[in-house]
């Protein structure tokens, strides 16, 4: 047992690899990610579970890491913005991102990208409001959406096509 004032020893499997820690067993998934393995890709909004912008994938779900225990994930498949293209290229949404200037300032794009991977991988052509509905709960104050919606669609349509 511990008293939350100890530290623990963890061991998070992160992008395809196990990282070993200690950590106090209060500190959430966004901490651990950020402040003690260095990924500092994934980004600190509210901490309330309302922006998305610390969205990363667990077993291939989106889920908000400010809202998680690290000590919850063990045994599980964590995915972060860094850890998102398959091979040494950037993932197809990055891509299309980066060509529809969907990004400005950038800082919700990580948990952006993180939730659209999800949907791509379980639906390879959603439609536009498809689309709407699984980035609602990933707030962006820069672009108006539309960018995004029509970058999730030009990364689709080539993962439909890869060899064009
Ligand atoms: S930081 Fe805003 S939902 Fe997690
Ligand atoms: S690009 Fe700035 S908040 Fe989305």
């Amino acid at each position: 047992m511990t008293n939350g004032k100890q530290k623990i020893l963890l061991a998070l499997r992160v992008n395809g690899e196990v990282r070993e820690f200690a950590c106090y067993p209060n500190r959430t998934l966004l901490e651990v990610l950020r402040e003690d393995l260095g990924l500092t890709g994934t980004k600190h909004g509210c901490e309330l579970g309302e922006c998305g912008t610390c969205t990363i994938l667990i077993d291939n779900q989106p889920i908000l890491s400010c809202l998680i225990l690290a000590l919850e994930c063990e045994g599980r498949e964590i995915v972060t913005v860094e850890g998102l293209s398959p091979g040494p290229g950037l993932h197809p949404l990055q891509e299309a991102f980066g060509e529809l200037g969907a990004a400005q300032c950038g800082y919700c794009t990580p948990g952006i990208l993180c939730t659209a991977k999800a949907l791509l991988d379980r639906n390879r052509r959603p439609s536009r409001a498809e689309i709407r509905a699984a980035l609602a709960g990933n707030l962006c104050r820069c672009t108006g959406y539309i960018k995004i919606f029509e970058a999730v669609e030009l990364a689709a349509e080539r993962m439909e096509r890869p060899s064009e």
